[in-house]
């Protein structure tokens, strides 16, 4: 192959390329490479590369380098991670040359990290996931054998509830876990007819009476009633239960949780304000992500499948859903979003 044609495919070449002789000194730098690193003549490998004023530390030198290397290079430069292969070149008259070729794997280290952090929290999700389906099943053996003791009438009674009661904790984390999954598949048909949010708001607070019993915070509702979406109202009611059914876990009893329901510059807005435990800024961006929880620790979290539902619901209603907190321990605030009908 001629000299030109050589140059030719050394100049396409999208990694970088360099050889240096026995000195460091620069005899050959590709245009892809002197793109990122600028003009090269006149100088040394460590200086063009490195800034550096001596060669590198650890740098085997040519005498003793016996013909491949390759090693991950994060340069300082470019703030880019290198995949590096040097060669040994033998010239004609007997002296011995590096090459060396650089290939930005940035993007591709990016992409492993991320796989590496996604399966990280699949793992821990698994663990949680057998953790909550664990719980319910040694209040419902107790309960099963207190039932089937038959002795007292109204401990019998009690028993049932619980029985009714870790079952439909149970169904929930179920039927979200299937959500999910049909969610992310991207699977979920909406079925919309045009809804009262007042009304859909009413049938939520109904269905939510126990859980806000329980939780002993005041709750205040404010509804300008007339508001009507177009949206599937199954779906309305699992969002807003969603969002609810978080203000009230995460505030202590005395607290105080408000719901708003409004126009605001052309569209529907459910707002939920809490006096809870509040959100960091570092961990607002994240708590819509799914299987994602802001205080892993805290035992009032669930799977951290809700939020990540709630908003798909949300978006593939025309609408979306905002946090807003003013950090630990200042309470939270979510909107939810929605065209109003007509
Ligand atoms: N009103 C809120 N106040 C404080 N933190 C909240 C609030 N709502 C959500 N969070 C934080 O966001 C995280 C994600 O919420 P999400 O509803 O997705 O999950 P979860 O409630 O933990 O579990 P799940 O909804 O699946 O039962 C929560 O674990 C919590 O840390
Ligand atoms: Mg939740």
């Amino acid at each position: 192959m001629s000299e030109s044609r050589l140059a030719n495919i050394l100049d396409a070449m999208v990694d970088g390329v360099y050889v240096a002789n026995q000195r460091h000194e620069l005899e050959y730098v590709n245009p892809a490479l002197a793109r990122v690193f600028g003009p090269w003549q006149g100088r040394k490998c460590y200086e063009y590369l490195e800034d550096r004023a001596d060669v590198c530390p650890g740098c085997p030198g040519l005498d003793s380098f016996d013909g491949a290397r390759r090693w991950e290079w994060a340069s300082r430069k470019t703030g880019r991670v290198y995949d590096v292969v040097d060669s040994l070149v033998i010239n004609p008259d007997g002296t011995r040359s590096k090459l060396e070729i650089l290939r930005d794997i940035t993007e591709l280290k990016r992409e492993q990290e991320q796989a590496a952090d996604e399966a990280r929290r699949k793992d821990a999700f698994v663990a949680l996931l057998a953790h909550e389906l664990r719980t319910p099943l040694t209040p419902l053996l107790h309960a099963a054998q207190v039932i089937a003791g038959g002795g007292d009438r109204e401990l019998a009674d009690a028993a049932s509830q619980i029985v009714v009661q870790q079952v439909r904790h149970m169904s929930r984390l179920i039927d979200d876990l299937l959500d999910a999954s049909r969610v992310t598949r991207g699977v979920v048909i909406l079925r919309r007819e045009p809804v009262r949010l007042g009304l859909v708001l009413e049938s939520v607070l109904k269905s939510n009476e126990p859980t806000i019993a329980d939780a002993d915070v005041k709750l205040e509702v404010i509804s300008e009633g007339d508001i009507v979406v177009e949206a599937d109202p199954v779906r309305l009611c699992q969002i807003l239960s969603n969002l609810l059914g978080n203000a009230l876990k995460f505030t202590d009893p005395g607290g105080l949780v408000r719901i708003e329901v409004a126009r605001q510059r052309g569209e529907a807005v459910v707002r939920i304000t809490d006096t809870g435990v509040g959100i960091s800024r570092e961990e607002l961006p994240r708590i819509f992500e799914m299987f994602v929880r802001a205080r892993p620790d805290d035992t009032r979290g669930g799977l951290g499948i809700g939020l990540a539902l709630a908003r798909t619901l949300a978006r593939l209603h025309g609408g979306e859903i905002r946090a807003h907190s003013a950090g630990r321990g200042r309470g939270s605030t979510f909107e939810l979003e929605l065209p109003i009908h007509g």
